[in-house]
C-alpha cells in the first residue's frame, strides 16, 4: 500500500464502545484524513454520541475534526437504543473528561453533501452504526452513491445468526428502511465500486480478549498491565498510567462482560467497527464476494433481516461486496501498533 496516500473519509457513527475503537484506530492512522463524523442515534441517543464523539476527539490531542449530529429517530420506526450493550453513556465504563467543543451547527447530511460534492469520487465513507443518516443525505441529493467514492458498513447477517433477532443485526435492525433506501440507491455503482458490507458473519470472528488489552496497554507503556479478567468484580476499574489505554480498557471491560452474560462468545469484544474502519483504509484486508442485498421490512419475525442473493436468483445485478473472511490476527496485530502508538502519543 502506498506509504504516503491519505484517505479522506466521512464516519458516520453511533459510539458505542466498539464505534470508539473505530475513532481510535482511524486517529491512530496517519493515511486517515477524517473530514467529518456524524452521529446517528443507535447504541445510544444522537446527542449522547456526539458527546462521546468529541470527547474521543479531545482526550486524543484529535481535536479539529467536526462533530455534527444527525437523525435523532429512525426513519420510519420508533428509536431503540442498547444502554445494556454499551453502558448508559455508551461507552461502557469509560468515563471521559467532558469535552469543551461544541457539535456543529451543521446538520449530518450537510457535511456528507458538501463534502462529496465538493469532492466528487474521492471520499470513502464509513458507517458503523444505523443507516439513517445516509439515507436521509441520499434522499437530499440522489446522486450522493455516484459522488463517493467507496462505501464500507458495518452491518447485516447473512449466513450467521443474528444479534438482535435471530435473522437481524443490531445497525440494520434500528432502522431497516434506512438500511433498504440505501442498498437500493448504491445498485447503480458499478462493480469496482459497490458498497464493503462488514456483516457479523466476519466481524463475530474478530474477538477482542483480554491479551490483547494486555498487549497494547504494553505497547503504549502503560503500567500496571492491563489484566482484564472473568474473575473481576463487574465494573472494575482499569490502574493503567496511559489515559487512552485506562478509557479503553474501562470501555472494552463492560463489552466483555456483556458478551459472557449474554453467551454471545464469552468474555470478549467483537471488532464490529474497528474492523470496518480498518477495510475503509484497507480493503485488501478483507476477501469478498459479490452478491444482490436486499433488507426484509414486512417481515413480522424478520423485519430487517439482510438478504443475500448470491446465485442472481432474483435477476438483478449485485449490489454489494460482502466480506467473507479476514485475518483477524493481522487486524489485531495493526489495531495494538496503531492505537498502542498513539496512546503513547497523547499519553
Ligand atoms: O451489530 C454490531 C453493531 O451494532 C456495531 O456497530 C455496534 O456498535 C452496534 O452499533
Ligand atoms: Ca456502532
Amino acid at each position: 500500500m502506498d506509504n504516503h496516500r491519505t484517505i479522506p473519509l466521512l464516519v458516520d457513527v453511533d459510539t458505542g464502545i466498539d464505534d470508539s475503537l473505530a475513532l481510535l484506530y482511524l486517529m491512530a492512522s496517519p493515511e486517515a484524513e477524517i473530514l467529518g463524523i456524524t452521529c446517528t442515534a443507535g447504541n445510544v441517543n444522537a446527542r449522547q454520541v456526539a458527546t462521546n464523539n468529541l470527547a474521543w476527539l479531545e482526550l486524543c490531542d484529535y481535536a479539529d475534526v467536526e462533530v455534527a449530529l444527525g437523525a435523532e429517530v429512525p426513519v420510519l420506526q420508533p428509536l431503540v437504543t442498547t444502554e445494556e450493550t454499551h453502558g448508559p453513556q455508551g461507552i461502557g465504563y469509560a468515563e471521559l473528561p467532558a469535552p469543551t467543543r461544541r457539535i456543529s451547527d451543521r446538520h449530518a447530511t450537510q457535511v456528507w453533501i458538501e463534502a462529496a460534492r465538493s469532492r466528487p469520487g474521492e471520499i470513502t465513507g464509513l458507517v458503523t452504526g444505523p443507516l439513517t443518516n445516509l439515507a436521509l443525505a441520499i434522499k437530499l441529493e440522489p446522486e450522493l452513491p455516484l459522488l463517493l467514492n467507496r462505501l464500507v458498513v458495518m452491518g447485516g447477517v447473512f449466513n450467521h445468526a443474528g444479534n438482535t433477532r435471530p435473522t437481524t443485526e443490531w445497525n440494520i435492525s434500528v432502522d431497516p428502511d434506512a438500511a433498504k433506501i440505501v442498498f437500493d440507491a448504491f445498485s447503480v455503482l458499478p462493480p469496482e465500486r459497490r458498497p464493503v458490507i462488514c456483516a457479523l458473519d466476519v466481524t463475530e470472528r474478530i474477538a477482542m480478549t483480554p491479551a490483547h488489552v494486555a498487549a497494547l496497554g504494553r505497547a503504549a507503556g502503560s503500567t500496571p498491565e492491563e489484566s482484564l479478567s472473568l474473575d473481576d468484580p463487574p465494573g472494575t476499574r482499569s490502574r493503567g498510567s496511559n489515559a487512552v489505554v485506562r478509557h479503553l480498557s474501562d470501555a472494552v471491560r463492560f463489552y466483555m462482560e456483556f458478551h459472557r452474560a449474554y453467551d454471545q462468545g464469552g468474555y470478549v469484544a467483537h471488532m464490529h467497527d474497528p474492523f470496518a474502519a480498518a477495510v475503509a483504509l484497507d480493503p485488501s484486508l478483507a476477501t469478498t464476494r459479490p452478491a444482490t442485498v436486499d433488507v426484509e421490512l414486512a417481515g413480522t419475525i424478520t423485519r430487517g433481516q439482510t438478504v443475500a442473493d448470491w446465485l442472481g436468483m432474483w435477476g438483478r445485478p449485485a449490489n454489494a461486496d460482502i466480506v467473507v473472511d479476514t485475518d483477524p490476527e493481522e487486524f489485531f496485530r495493526r489495531t495494538i501498533e496503531r492505537v498502542g502508538a498513539l496512546a503513547r502519543r497523547v499519553g
